[in-house]
């Protein structure tokens, strides 16, 4: 299936890029096509207009780009760090720049900070935003305590356990993406 990373840190010496290439293997060994969406790359501004608010044809190409990536995946990936207990500036400005390209999609949260609680409290806001705008999160979340000494910068794990751990994510998202794509195939509300 295809599948969309959000990505949202654009700090010089993040460290949460390490986590995205490391969930972006993951899914490519099960055989699926992961894009990640880097805000560091894409450079979007912050928030002015909402890309189909933009007359046709005048929205910057990186958010044409962007919502071409959304619009062909079948679920999404959100990678989020946890800044004062909340999601990072630019991963809240990269969502929210689309809408439509979401709908009836599901979400799996992957979260994780510096310390040992795995950025859970920005996973928990994330989940209202997420429903709000029609790609609710599965169940299972997949929060990474000590991102920065967690995986090698290919985004190997250092610890075989993410790499066990990260099974039952995975096989949770591909069922609700599976179920999800079957039922958008017979039309949606
Ligand atoms: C502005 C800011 C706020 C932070 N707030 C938290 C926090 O609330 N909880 C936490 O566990 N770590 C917090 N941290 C530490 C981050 O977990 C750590 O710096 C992590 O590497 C940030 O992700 P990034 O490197 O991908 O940008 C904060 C870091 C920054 C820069």
């Amino acid at each position: 299936m295809k599948f969309a990373i959000i990505y949202g840190s654009v700090r010089t010496a993040r460290q949460g890029i390490k986590a995205a290439k490391f969930i972006k293997n993951k899914f490519e060994e099960k055989g699926h096509q992961v894009t990640l969406i880097d805000p560091l790359e894409k450079k979007l501004p912050l928030l002015d207009l909402k890309y189909e608010e933009f007359p046709e044809g005048e929205a910057p190409a990186s958010m044409k780009e962007i919502s071409k990536i959304l619009t062909d995946a079948e679920g999404f990936l959100i990678v989020t760090g946890e800044y004062n207990h909340d999601a990072p500036p630019a991963l809240k400005n990269m969502i929210d720049h689309f809408m439509r390209e979401y709908l009836y999609k599901p979400s799996g949260i992957i979260s994780y900070s510096a310390g040992s609680f795995g950025g859970v409290r920005a996973a928990t806001h994330l989940r209202d935003v997420l429903a709000e705008l029609g790609m609710s999160s599965i169940p299972t979340t997949f929060p990474i305590s000590k991102v920065q000494d967690s995986f090698d910068e290919n985004g190997n794990a250092v610890d075989d356990a993410y790499n066990r751990r990260v099974e039952k994510f995975i096989k949770e998202f591909e069922w609700y993406a599976e179920a999800l794509k079957e039922a958008r195939s017979k039309g949606t509300p």
